[in-house]
């Protein structure tokens, strides 16, 4: 039985790119029977970006609905906040001290943030070794993540070994990474890879009007309704092909390299095939989003399932420090 865990951090509500990259393939991967799934919310993480304390309970609220909405098994699997579980933190602090500091000063995604953001804090800094207690904390065998956390992965290894060489056994388990080549990068409105922090991206779950209008969005050349065009150079086919159906998209390729057809009718037909296609989710998600009494609920119950097994390690990882009574 393989153990698959992974997070989502808070910072944002989840969008297209989120949901076709990370969400709907850790779902895919957490229905064979022989897995056993950890999805989380990286609440904590958050923080390291975001300092809004009402924004950051929507977005949680909003992740935790869209895991929902897109059909995971939070009964048969393991779902709850982050922050809930005090052991996240608690393992988080002992392995800072298996850390070498320029291993934490070396990190690409350190590097990149520190150059971007005008608030570089302790916690960017240190994040991934929180990102490592996530992991370790309950022996997850493989996590799936993008390649841009590729790095994360390799430090939580090196970070458990250095714990295990102290402690003369294997107390922590060391995880393997899952990165999908063939999950795309999905493109935002301005053809970019889709990102919160490049405001391009599109939110499936906006009232009807709302998405309609992102949907006219997306950016366009400036041939004419009745020139041909080439389906494969255009953002909006390629959003079109990772959602609709292979006759539909079929069919609007013909119709690009046929002439007379408008990127208004693309956008038009890609707008209708999301509100299709996503209309369980949406019903779904707008559905915890107003019972949000019972979303807290299903996350209450993830939360002392994750408790259990993360106390036992901390148990564990006490008795080899010498913390335990
Ligand atoms: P963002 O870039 O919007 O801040 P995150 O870094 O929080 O997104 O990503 C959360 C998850 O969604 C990661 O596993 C990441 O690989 C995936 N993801 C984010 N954007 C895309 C995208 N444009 N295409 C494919 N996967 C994506
Ligand atoms: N750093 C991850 C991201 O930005 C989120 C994350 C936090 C995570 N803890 C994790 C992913 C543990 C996998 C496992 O996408």
């Amino acid at each position: 039985m393989a153990r698959i865990l992974t997070g989502i951090q808070s910072s944002g509500r989840p969008h297209l790119g989120n949901i076709l990259g990370a969400i709907k393939p850790a779902i895919e991967l957490s229905k064979n029977p022989g897995n056993e799934s950890f999805f989380f919310i990286a609440d904590l993480h958050s923080l390291t970006t975001l300092k809004s304390g009402p924004e950051r309970g929507e977005y949680v609220r909003a992740i935790a609905a869209t895991w929902l909405a897109f059909g995971f098994d939070y009964k048969k699997n393991v779902f709850w906040r982050q922050s809930r579980v005090q052991e996240h933190t608690e393992l988080a602090w002992y392995l800072n001290c298996f850390t070498p500091f320029p291993m934490l000063a070396n990190a690409t995604s350190f590097k990149d943030k520190s150059e971007k953001l005008a608030d570089v804090n302790a916690g960017l800094f240190t994040y991934p070794v929180l990102q490592a207690a996530d992991i370790l904390l309950y022996n997850a065998n493989i996590i799936p993540v993008g390649k841009d956390q590729k790095q994360h992965l390799e430090m939580t290894k090196d970070i458990a070994n250095r714990f295990n060489i102290l402690a003369g056994e294997e107390i922590l388990v060391l995880p393997e990474p899952q990165i999908d080549e063939r999950i795309m990068t999905i493109p935002g409105l301005d053809g970019q890879k889709m990102s919160k922090s490049y405001h391009n991206y599109i939110d499936i779950f906006l009232p009807e009007n709302e998405l309609k209008k992102i949907t006219k969005k997306i950016l366009s050349d400036s041939k004419q309704l009745e020139e041909p065009k080439d389906p494969d150079l255009d953002i909006t086919f390629q959003l079109y092909s990772l959602v609709a159906s292979e006759a539909d998209v079929q069919t609007m390729r013909q119709n690009y390299l046929n002439g007379g057809y408008g990127y208004g009718h693309a956008k038009q037909a890609l707008f209708e095939c999301f509100m299709e296609v996503f209309a369980e989710p949406r019903r779904v998600f707008n559905y915890y989003m107003e019972n949000t009494a019972e979303l807290e609920g299903i996350l209450v119950e993830g939360e002392a399932k994750a408790r259990e097994i993360a106390q036992e390690t901390i148990g564990k990882v006490r008795k080899v420090l010498g913390f335990s009574s």
